[in-house]
């Protein structure tokens, strides 16, 4: 059978940096993410006998770097559903991957919910969220609607994201700006086993539930400039820790600092507006729905701007008619 399936990847405001179990994926803190509308992958998957191995195409080509990852996500969905066929993947993402703006959570998601279908599986969200993020941890969050939480649990299967809030509960906006279209140098995966070597990592954690409860309850209220103080520290916060690891981990480039700074100054002048990063040179503007025409003002007079994608709160990942072959 084929499926086809629609991944809305997702920007984290409280980040989810290192694991206690490697293998299951488990994150060493909860999460709070939003899934976003302008930067999807959508992805088919069929499985079948005429296949004589697992074909893997992403954005029309052979993607030697990720087939490893992804044909081992076949083989779980496989011994779930008890089949034996091998599967034609084909993938295309609406913007950049590997730079850091999180084409693996869009990714793993859509593969997780179009091959779980075409595997003949019907899984309900919660159990797609754990299968989801044994393949990237951050792809659980984008399998529920809108405003997340992947709550950390305790094993393989206590692991998973929930909706706080629908799409439609706060019109704000993250305006992704792309200074570099560079892939990273250290893949996050990778990246994320150094967070222990961090001599602050475990202070980190000491005040971590507080600020995921602050977290919570700006979002609940609507609070926008206490939410949009809390998320550019806890961006800071994270980037301290990937600095301070052993190998220090320096993920951006001038022109992010440069954005950093021109955020700073454009909000002495009066427009609200705040940034989160991950792990890439490209950094997220969050502001309120009402102000991005503002922002875009500034951001168009910028020669280090690339590109810029605006993103509003997004439904999480659902089936799709239309299959890419
Ligand atoms: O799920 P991964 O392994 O791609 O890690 C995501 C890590 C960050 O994007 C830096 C933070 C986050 O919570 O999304």
């Amino acid at each position: 059978m084929k499926a086809t399936a629609l991944a809305p990847s997702n920007i984290a405001f409280i980040k989810y940096w290192g694991r206690i179990d490697e293998i299951l994926r488990l994150p060493t803190n909860s999460s709070i993410s939003m899934n976003l509308s302008g930067m999807h992958t959508v992805t088919t998957v069929e499985f079948s006998v005429k296949y004589e191995r697992d074909d893997v195409e992403i954005d029309w080509q052979k993607n030697d770097r990720e087939t490893e990852r992804i044909v081992d996500h076949l083989d779980r969905i496989r011994n779930l559903a008890k089949i034996n066929d091998r599967a034609r993947v084909v993938s295309r993402n609406n913007f950049p991957s590997s730079t850091g703006l999180s084409s693996s959570a869009s990714g793993f998601a859509a593969l997780t919910v179009s091959a779980s279908k075409a595997a003949g599986l019907e899984l309900p969200e919660k159990k797609l969220s754990v299968l989801a993020r044994l393949a990237s941890g951050s792809a659980c969050r984008s399998i529920p609607d809108g405003f997340v939480e992947w709550e950390k649990g305790i094993d393989g299967e206590s692991s998973y994201a929930f909706s706080l809030y629908a799409s439609k509960w706060w019109q704000i906006a993250d305006i992704v700006v792309i200074v570099s279209q560079n892939k990273k140098d250290m893949p996050t995966t990778q990246g994320q086993k150094l967070a222990g070597t961090s001599p602050f990592f475990k202070t980190r954690l000491n005040l971590i539930n507080e600020k995921i409860k602050e977290c919570k309850s700006a979002i609940a209220e609507r609070s926008f400039l206490a939410f949009g103080n809390l998320i550019e520290k806890e961006a800071l916060e994270m980037h301290a820790i990937m600095l301070t690891s052993d190998p220090p981990l320096i993920y951006w480039q001038p022109a992010t600092l440069q954005m950093m700074k021109l955020v700073e100054k454009w909000r002495k002048e009066g427009l609200q507006v705040y940034f989160t990063v991950n792990t890439g040179q490209d950094i997220h503007l969050i502001c309120k729905k009402d102000d991005v025409e503002r922002v875009m003002v500034k951001l168009r007079s910028l020669d280090i701007v690339r590109n810029i994608i605006i993103n509003y709160p997004a439904k999480g990942t659902r089936l799709v008619k239309k299959h890419l072959f």
